[in-house]
C-alpha cells in the first residue's frame, strides 16, 4: 500500500544523534549509573495545587469533550499572560489553547504556508522545526548563525534569503540551544523586513520565563497582524507532560487554527486546561524557582568547565543549555557525544542536530542538582585527559 508523501516531509533526519539519549533514557531506567544531560527536562515536580487541581477535577466528572479553541477562562488568562508579557493588546479570541508549544509550531505551520511556499528559520534551530515546516509542503530555508559570533543572528544572510515565495520566519528566543535572546536592534531589522515582504513571524518563546524578569523583547505589540507567539508551560512551569501550549495571533489566524483543531485533536482535556488555568492564575514562583535553578547551575558550569583544555562552554543569556565547543579535541559533536557516553556514562546531545555552525559543538542541560553536575563535569574532565591528540 501507498502512503502520502507527507510521510517523507515528516521524517526526522536527526535520529542518530538521539540514540545516546535513548540508550541513556533507557539505562537510567534500569537503575544504572549514567548522568543524562540530553535533554532540557529538568524534572522539578509540579506544583501542588495545579496537580490537585488535575486530580479533583478529573476525580470530580471533567471528562467530557471541551471546545477544540480551549476553554473560555483559560484563554482568557493566556491572553492576561501575554499582555502582561508583550504589551500586546490581545483578548481570548487572540488565542488558542493546544497541547505543548510543538503542537501549536505545527498549527501555525499548516496555516500560514503550503506548497510552494519557502520558510525561513533562524539556525541554530529546534530539530522538529524541519518536520513541522515541512509538513505544509513549504521548502525550509536555513539562515544560519556564525559560531565565530555567538550565534547572534546574521540578518545579511536572512535579507538576502528572503524571496518572492518567502511566507514566514520561525525562531526561538531565547534560542534552544544556544540562549540567545534577540535584542532591541536585531528585532527591529527583522521587523523591517516582516513589514516590508509581508511575512509571518512565528515567535517560539518557550523559553521567555526563564529569561530575567520572565520575558523578552519582542514584535509582538508592532506587528500585531502579523506575529504568532507560540508559549507553554513545559518549560516555566516543568509540566512537560500535561502538553499545554499555545499560540496567539490575530483572530482570524486563530479561528483558522481553531478549524485545524478541531479535526485534529476535538479539543483537549479538561482536566489538562483546569491545571493549566491554575498554574497560569498562581504566582510567578515555579518560573523564578526553574529561573534560579538555571542560574546556579550555569554559573557552577561555567566556572567548573573554566580553563578545561580542549572545550569552551559557551555562556546562555537564558535558558538550560550550554553549547560546548569541542572542536580542539578533534572530533565532532557526534563522536565526542558518542565516546563520553561509552566511556563516562554521561549523555549530551550531538550540537549537528541544529544546524551547520553547531556541528563541532555538543548541548549539555545543566538544570539538574548540584552534585549530579559536580559528578558530570568530573567525568567530563576525565574523559577529555583520556584524548591524546
Ligand atoms: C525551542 C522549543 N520549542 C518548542 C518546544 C516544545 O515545547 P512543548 O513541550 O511545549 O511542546 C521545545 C522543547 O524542548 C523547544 O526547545
Amino acid at each position: 500500500m501507498k502512503f502520502s508523501p507527507l510521510v517523507d516531509r515528516v521524517k526526522g533526519e536527526s535520529v542518530a544523534a538521539w540514540t545516546i539519549h535513548a540508550e541513556a533514557r533507557d539505562a537510567k531506567l534500569r537503575g544504572e549509573d549514567v548522568i543524562v544531560l540530553s535533554i532540557g527536562d529538568p524534572e522539578l515536580p509540579t506544583l501542588p495545587p495545579v496537580l490537585d487541581r488535575a486530580v479533583d477535577t478529573l476525580r470530580a466528572g471533567d471528562i467530557r469533550y471541551t471546545p477544540a479553541a480551549g476553554r473560555r477562562g483559560l484563554r482568557e488568562a493566556i491572553a492576561e499572560v501575554h499582555r502582561r508579557r508583550t504589551a500586546q493588546a490581545v483578548d481570548a479570541d487572540n488565542v488558542i489553547f493546544l497541547s505543548g508549544a510543538q503542537n501549536a509550531l505545527f498549527a501555525a505551520s499548516l496555516c500560514i504556508a503550503g506548497a510552494g511556499d519557502e520558510v525561513i528559520a533562524l539556525e541554530p534551530l529546534y530539530p522538529s522545526y524541519p518536520a513541522t515546516i515541512r509538513a505544509s509542503g513549504a521548502q525550509l530555508v536555513r539562515v544560519p548563525a556564525p559560531a565565530s559570533g555567538g550565534f547572534r543572528p546574521n540578518l545579511d544572510l536572512l535579507e538576502a534569503s528572503i524571496t518572492a515565495r518567502t511566507r514566514a520566519l520561525f525562531f526561538a528566543t531565547p534560542n534552544n540551544p544556544s540562549g540567545v535572546i534577540l535584542n532591541d536592534s536585531e528585532l527591529a531589522q527583522i521587523g523591517a523586513l516582516a513589514r516590508r515582504h509581508s511575512l509571518w513571524i512565528v515567535a517560539d518563546e518557550v523559553y521567555a520565563g526563564l529569561a530575567p524578569e520572565g520575558r523578552v523583547p519582542g514584535l509582538a505589540a508592532l506587528l500585531p497582524d502579523q506575529v504568532v507567539t507560540i508559549g507553554s508551560l513545559s518549560k516555566s512551569h516543568s509540566m512537560p507532560g500535561f502538553r499545554a501550549g499555545w499560540m496567539v495571533g490575530p483572530k482570524a489566524l486563530i479561528e483558522h487554527a481553531e478549524a485545524l483543531s478541531l479535526c485534529m485533536l476535538y479539543g483537549l482535556p479538561g482536566f489538562i486546561q483546569e491545571a493549566a488555568l491554575t498554574a497560569l492564575r498562581g504566582t510567578n514562583a515555579p518560573e523564578l524557582r526553574i529561573r534560579e535553578l538555571c542560574t546556579a547551575r550555569r554559573d557552577q558550569l561555567l566556572q567548573g568547565l573554566k580553563g578545561v583544555k580542549g572545550i569552551r562552554c559557551c555562556a546562555p543569556e537564558a535558558g538550560m543549555f550550554t553549547l560546548i565547543d569541542v572542536r580542539d579535541t578533534g572530533l565532532s559533536g557526534y563522536d565526542f557525544m558518542r565516546g563520553l557516553f561509552a566511556s563516562e556514562r554521561v549523555s549530551v546531545l550531538d550540537g549537528g542536530v541544529f544546524g551547520e555552525e553547531t556541528r563541532g559543538f555538543v548541548r549539555l542541560c545543566f538544570a539538574t542538582d548540584e552534585a549530579t553536575l559536580r559528578e558530570a563535569m568530573a567525568r567530563i574532565r576525565r574523559f577529555l585527559g583520556t584524548l591524546t591528540r
